[in-house]
């Protein structure tokens, strides 16, 4: 089942989510629900709280195409500085520059809890920062002006109102 993408602002994408402790059945459903919403809308990852789920795992897309899931991440080095043109399937057609890290290394787990820790730069590097972010509860809007911020939330709140009238 493809579960609908929640648009920002709403409280499930500013707040912080919490830890993964259960890796029964029903992670796996989320998982394969979460790609399929993703996959659907064409990102290039998605973060739980981004479907209303306040858990801290995410998909993460290679530049390949292919998609990794994410559990209970944690950045442990940043280094470097990169401007990227960043989008999110949470704020539709809005596309801003956004400074991140180069280089981050990252440590999660898979859905059998087994632990990884990879090295990433370039795009990767980026997807795991905005997709981390999101399961922090930020949005790459709040790297924004608070100017630019404003006029993508009422922009938003246009769209939503739009999408409860079709
Ligand atoms: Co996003």
């Amino acid at each position: 089942m493809a579960l609908d993408i929640v648009l920002w602002p709403d409280p499930v994408l500013n707040t912080p989510t919490q830890p993964v402790t259960d890796f029964g059945p029903s992670l796996t459903t989320l998982l394969d629900d979460m790609l399929e919403a993703c996959k659907k809308a064409e990102g290039i990852g998605i973060a739980a709280n981004q479907v209303g789920v306040p858990l801290r795992l995410a998909w993460v897309g290679r530049e390949d195409g292919s998609f990794f899931e994410i559990i209970n991440p944690q950045i442990l080095e940043r280094s470097g500085n990169v401007v990227y043109d960043e989008g999110c399937l949470s704020v539709p057609g809005e596309w801003e520059k956004v400074k991140r890290f180069e280089k981050v290394k990252v440590r999660y787990q898979d859905r059998t809890q087994a632990w990884h820790e990879v090295e990433a730069e370039g795009k990767l590097a980026h997807v795991f920062q905005h997709e981390i972010d999101h399961l922090d509860g930020k949005v790459f809007v709040h790297h924004l002006s608070q100017l630019k911020r404003d006029l993508i939330r009422r922009k938003m709140e246009k769209e939503k109102r739009y999408r409860r009238e079709e």
